[in-house]
C-alpha cells in the first residue's frame, strides 16, 4: 500500500502543545508537513498561558528532523495563527481545530463566565482561524479543515452543557463550511475522538484511560486531512483503535392530516407519536434543502388526499 505523506504540506494545528493535538503534530510532521504547532500553554480551564507547551512540541518535530514553529496566540485570535502559517512557510492546506478547555458544572451553576469562555475557544476560535484560512484556501482551490467536537455534544454529558453547546455547534459550523467549500475543493469534517488527556484524566477509568492512546486517532485525523480524502462533511467518531461515521437522522415521520381542509391536533399528534418517533428506516440528509424537499413531497401527499395520507399507512412520503 502506498505510503500517504503531506510533503509540501502546511498544515496549522491548534492547541498541538499536549494532548491529541500534540500526536498530530507528530505524525503531521513525521510524514513530511510544515507545521505550526499552535498553543496558548493555559491550564485546563482555560487560565494562564505559556510558549512552553508549543516550544517544547516543536522542538520534538525538530529533533526528529522535521519541519515546524510554534504559536502561542489564542484561537479566538486565530487569523494571528493563521499569519504565522503564511510568514514562516508561506501557504496553508491543513488546518485542524482542536485546542479545547473544560469548565465542567451541573447545568444550573454555569456561571455566564463559565458559558463565554467555552464557547470563546471552542466556537469562536474555531470561526476565527476557519474563516482566515477558509479565504485563502478558495484562492488556492485546496483546503481540508477538521473541527473537534465531541460525544458530549453529540449525545450529551452530565455537567458539560456548555460544553455540550459548544461541541454541537461546531457540528453546524462544519456542515455549512462543507457545502460552502465543496466547488473549490475544500474538505472540512468534524472528529469525535475520545482519548487519554489532561481533559479526561479525571473523567475516564484509569483501566480504560491508559487504553484510550492519541496515537490510535492521529492517523483518522490524517486520513481526513489527506488530498486523497473525499470525505466532506462528516463525523467521525474515533478511539482505542476504532473508527466509524457518525449521522444524523431523522425518523420517516408521520402525516398529522390527512388533506388540505384537515387541521392538525394536540390528539392527532398523541395518535400518531409511536410514528413520528419511529426510527426505524430514519433518513439522513446532506442539506437543508433535501430536508425542505421531504416536506414539499409530504405537502404534495396532503394536497392529493391520498390513501397514505388518510390512513397514514406505512408508506414512505418521498417516495
Ligand atoms: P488537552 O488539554 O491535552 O489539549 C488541549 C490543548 O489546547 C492544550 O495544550 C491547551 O493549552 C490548548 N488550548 C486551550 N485553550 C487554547 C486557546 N485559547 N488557544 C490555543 N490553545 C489552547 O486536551 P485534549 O484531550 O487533547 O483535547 C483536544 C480537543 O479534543 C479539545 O477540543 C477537546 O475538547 C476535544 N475532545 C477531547 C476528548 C478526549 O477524550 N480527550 C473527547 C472529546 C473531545
Amino acid at each position: 500500500m502506498k505510503e500517504l505523506r503531506f510533503d509540501g504540506r502546511v498544515v496549522v494545528i491548534t492547541g498541538a502543545g499536549a494532548g491529541l493535538g500534540k500526536t498530530y503534530a507528530l505524525l503531521f510532521a513525521s510524514k513530511g508537513a510544515k507545521v505550526v504547532v499552535n498553543d496558548l500553554g493555559g491550564g485546563r480551564h482555560g487560565e494562564g498561558k505559556s510558549s512552553k507547551a508549543a516550544d517544547d512540541v516543536v522542538a520534538e518535530i525538530k529533533r526528529n528532523g522535521g519541519i515546524a514553529v510554534a504559536d502561542y496566540n489564542s484561537v479566538v485570535e486565530g487569523e494571528k495563527i493563521i499569519k504565522t502559517a503564511l510568514d514562516n512557510f508561506g501557504r496553508i492546506d491543513v488546518l485542524v481545530n482542536n485546542a479545547g478547555i473544560l469548565r465542567d458544572k451541573s447545568f444550573p451553576r454555569i456561571s455566564n463566565l463559565d458559558w463565554d469562555l467555552i464557547q470563546d475557544v471552542h466556537l469562536k476560535g474555531s470561526f476565527k482561524t476557519t474563516q482566515t484560512a477558509f479565504t485563502l484556501f478558495k484562492k488556492q482551490g485546496y483546503g481540508r479543515i477538521i473541527m473537534t467536537t465531541s460525544t458530549s455534544g453529540l449525545y450529551g454529558n452530565f455537567g458539560q452543557a456548555n460544553y455540550s453547546a459548544a461541541k454541537l455547534g461546531l457540528v453546524g459550523l462544519s456542515n455549512t463550511i462543507a457545502i460552502e467549500g465543496a466547488k473549490y475543493n475544500i474538505h472540512c469534517n468534524c472528529i469525535t475522538p475520545t482519548a487519554a488527556s489532561r481533559l479526561t484524566e479525571d473523567i475516564i477509568p484509569p483501566d480504560i484511560f491508559n487504553e484510550l492512546k492519541p496515537e490510535f486517532i492521529a492517523p483518522v485525523v490524517a486520513y481526513l486531512c489527506h488530498e486523497s480524502c473525499e470525505e466532506n462533511g462528516s463525523i467521525i467518531e474515533s478511539g482505542a483503535g476504532w473508527a466509524g461515521k457518525c449521522h444524523l437522522i431523522r425518523s420517516n415521520g408521520a402525516l398529522l392530516r390527512s388533506n388540505m381542509a384537515d387541521a392538525v391536533t394536540i390528539e392527532k399528534v398523541q395518535e400518531n407519536w409511536s410514528k413520528i418517533t419511529n426510527m426505524e428506516n430514519a433518513q439522513h440528509f446532506n442539506k437543508s434543502s433535501e430536508a425542505t424537499m421531504f416536506l414539499v413531497s409530504a405537502l404534495e401527499s396532503i394536497r392529493e388526499g391520498t390513501k397514505t395520507s388518510s390512513n397514514n399507512d406505512d408508506v414512505n412520503i418521498v417516495d
